[in-house]
């Protein structure tokens, strides 16, 4: 949630800080702005996209090599002119771009209004600002020094960038709990929440911790913790090309990245399976497979999508592996006082390896003894950090805010490690799970051939563009790619949605079917294909619209439902991986025609650091 961008160098500032945010602007959308150091600093900030803020600033003076940028997703203050980031501080000493949130911000407000301060915005970052300089001012200390004493007294998560006109030549920046990377140029250094707005112009980088403070100018950057204890910076390679976070010929990142699930899936398994299939090796948890291999339990932590995905992994574990598995909301998990033992292990599933609650959660475990583990997308960011172990999905920098690669990564790595551990542990026999690896790497293939549907797929969802309900049914492991069915089409078309094991239709949902209620449903041929074709009968009855994703060549359905998607035939564990991609299309389609903004849905952000 919300995106930094910084700059110090010899080159103009303005238009790294307008590129950078717009990379970032999947963070948070609802503002943006920036600050100038040249002979002075002149700050440009307004409600809107960073476009807006482009118009904002045309005609005024944007020179400078000196610049800190910002685009916001609203947490304290409405998206507003005046709450828009970067704030200044009263007397105008220093200058804040922030993202997280200061949880005492109001105490520490009275106190400041108490020292003649006045405010002009809503945010908990004004307070920050005021709070920096009043130490300034009052202890009559340098500007870090101001900065590292006023982080001593803030409770909650920051990442910020902060510029002070008395020292204009540098820019100080600090991390706790949402991400900040430097990127280390020839006399030249970039700031930004991840790498994305840096990699065009170096791949150095360094990841900073949480509690570290760096002090940057052209020529040289310092790295200290809040305490003043000196740290030595760890400048790391980072492998992330250009290409990947361009939106090539699609019109939408979300559009792309649908496409790029074939590649994606298999970067994810590339170099895990053996070319024979006898064999799944995944390095990052090799050294705790014994622990993994003997948990009396594993309790799965994610958000959203990844949630989502947690679930198909419930399925899989117990199945192959039989270890009992409880998926957790991560946000629900970290408040309930759980039971948490040694010897279970947790799995934490993250795109973008930053939510809040998702990292909070295995914080909470991991101080009761848990082993934790990681299954992440974002190299370095802050969830794998704090893992024992864990395994990448290798899905390439997702920007569309709606997830769709990263699921079926996901997925894939849990696909994985749930054939690993039930190999392992005995309950897969050697040729079931030699057929079950070579079901998975047939899966690229044949999303290849769902995705040849595209066209016939867009014609089904002009059909179903004015709706205002939707109902997703599935049984099984296709139960959560209708919960996922549902998540996508509500938050990028604004269409009331809801997912449900198509059995429990019948204890509430089936009172709203009617004529114009679309019903999608996950009807491949697995062990409940059967029952899945009762509920699709039940649905008809009562006059409701059927879309039916089946597999190729069933004739059974075609003749109930109003319209079949067909995926090719799988192994029904697998099967999630095909059925997902038409539901992705619908909501994709759907939302292009209500002009719906596909890839910054209104009120959402794509990596959500607050709680
Ligand atoms: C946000 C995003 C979702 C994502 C969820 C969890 O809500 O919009 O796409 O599934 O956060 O994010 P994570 O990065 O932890 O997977």
């Amino acid at each position: 949630m919300c995106g930094i961008v910084a700059y110090v160098g010899d080159r103009t500032a303005y238009p790294i800080i307008i590129k950078g945010l717009q990379r970032l602007e999947y963070r948070g959308y609802d503002s943006a702005g920036l600050a100038l150091v040249n002979d002075g600093v002149h700050v440009y900030k307004c409600k809107g996209k960073v476009k807006d803020l482009e118009e904002h600033a045309k005609g005024k003076s944007i020179s400078g090599s000196i610049g800190i940028g910002h685009t916001r997703w609203a947490t304290h203050g409405e998206p507003s002119d005046n709450n828009a980031h970067p704030h200044v501080s009263q007397n105008g000493k220093f200058i804040v771009v922030h993202n997280g949130i200061i949880e005492n911000y109001s105490h520490l407000k009275k106190e400041l209004i108490n020292r003649g301060y006045s405010f002009k915005s809503d945010t908990d970052t004004e307070v920050l600002a005021n709070l920096i300089e009043n130490i300034y001012l009052e202890e009559k200390v340098d500007a870090e020094i101001a900065v590292r004493y006023a982080l001593t007294k803030v409770v909650g998560a920051y990442g910020l960038v902060i510029t002070c006109t008395d020292e204009e030549d540098k820019l100080i920046a600090a991390r706790k709990g949402s991400p900040l990377v430097i990127g280390v140029g020839e006399k030249e250094y970039f700031l930004a929440s991840d790498a994305t707005p840096i990699v065009e112009y170096t791949d150095q980088v360094i990841y900073m911790n949480d509690e570290e403070v760096a002090v940057i100018n052209k020529d040289n950057l310092t790295l200290k913790s809040i305490q003043n204890d000196s740290k030595k910076p760890k400048i790391q390679k980072v492998s992330l090309s250009i290409d990947e976070i361009d939106k090539g010929p699609y019109e939408h990142f979300m559009l792309k990245e649908i496409y790029e699930q074939p590649l994606s899936i298999e970067d994810t398994f590339r170099g895990r399976i053996s070319m024979d299939h006898s064999k799944i090796f995944l390095g990052g948890i090799i050294d705790v497979l014994p622990q993994i291999t003997q948990a009396n339990r594993i309790i799965i932590l994610a958000c959203g999508t990844s949630w989502h995905a947690g679930l198909v992994g419930e399925y899989l574990f117990e199945e192959f592996a039989r270890i009992p598995v409880e998926v957790e909301y991560a946000s629900e998990f970290r408040y309930r006082n759980p039971v948490i033992n040694k010897d279970d292990v947790i799995i934490a599933i993250s795109q973008s390896g930053e939510t809040a609650d998702t990292l909070a959660a295995i914080k909470m475990a991991k101080e009761q003894g848990a082993t934790i583990l990681g299954i992440c997308n974002v190299a370095g960011s802050s969830i794998p950090r704090e893992t024992h172990a864990g395994v990448y999905t290798h899905a390439g920098p997702e920007i569309g805010v709606a997830s769709t690669k990263a699921f079926t990564s996901q997925v894939t790595v849990l696909t994985m490690m749930s054939m690993l551990l039930g190999k392992t542990r005995g309950f897969l026999s050697k040729e079931e799970y030699t057929h079950l690896v070579g079901e998975l790497t047939q899966i690229p293939d044949k999303i290849r051939t769902i995705l040849q549907a595209d066209d016939e797929i867009k014609k089904i969802s002009e059909t179903y563009q004015h709706a205002t309900n939707a109902l997703y049914l599935g049984r099984g492991y296709l139960f959560p790619v209708a919960l996922e069915g549902a998540l996508k089409l509500k938050e990028i078309s604004y269409i009331h949605a809801e997912g449900y094991p198509a059995a429990e239709m019948k204890h509430g949902p089936i009172a709203l079917i009617d004529e114009n209620m679309p019903v999608f449903v996950l009807a491949t041929k697995d062990k409940s294909y059967e029952k899945i074709v009762s509920n699709i009968q039940e649905v008809k009855a009562r006059n409701g619209k059927v879309i039916a994703i089946v597999t190729k060549g069933d004739e059974v359905i075609k003749k109930m439902a109003d319209h079949v998607i067909e995926v090719p035939d799988c192994h029904e564990a697998v099967a999630p991986l095909l059925t997902v991609i038409p539901l992705q299309f619908i909501s994709y389609h759907i939302a292009v025609m209500r002009g719906c903004n596909v890839d910054q849905p209104r009120n959402l952000a794509k990596s959500v650091t607050v709680e």
